[in-house]
């Protein structure tokens, strides 16, 4: 699996983490930035990575900044994205299991990496059930 990560600069630490655990675990994780802690726009990375997906040049996406917030919504304004901010363990695994999301979303100032880093492993451990959920998904995939 090709997993590609980005964030702003109230995520860079967390970003760094996360790295750094799946590079350990084997995992190279393609990193789109930011590459310091200078103040960034996260739109930019949003949509940097939205590209990435949405061009199969990554499977999962991982997008943090300050809360997770910011960088949800514009990740989400891109028709085919289902970005995903993962706060307990239920919803990282229902995330995967009924929304099939395709980026998943963590705030650097509000969470902590041990807890981001057991969401990590929840969503790709977790598989995407299909059936209603799949005419749910397509809802929101159909029109312009
Ligand atoms: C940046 O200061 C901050 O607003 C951003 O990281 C994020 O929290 C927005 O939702």
């Amino acid at each position: 699996m090709k997993i590609a990560i980005a964030s702003d600069h109230g995520g860079f630490e967390m970003k760094q983490a996360l790295i750094e655990y799946f590079s350990k675990k084997g995992l190279a994780l393609q990193d789109l930035g930011t590459h310091d802690t200078c103040s960034v726009d996260y739109p930019d990375y949003a949509d940097k990575m939205a590209d990435y997906i949405l061009s199969g040049r990554a499977d999962l996406g991982i997008l943090i900044c300050g809360t997770g917030v910011g960088i949800s919504i514009a990740a989400n304004r891109h028709k085919g994205i289902r970005a995903a901010l993962l706060y307990n363990k239920f919803v990282a695994a229902k995330a995967k299991e009924h929304n099939n999301a395709n980026i998943i979303v963590f705030g650097g100032r509000t969470m902590s990496i041990p807890e981001v880093i057991e969401y990590c492993e929840i969503f790709l451990k977790s598989t995407y059930e299909g059936g209603r959920h799949q005419q749910r998904l397509d809802k929101m995939d159909k029109g312009e």
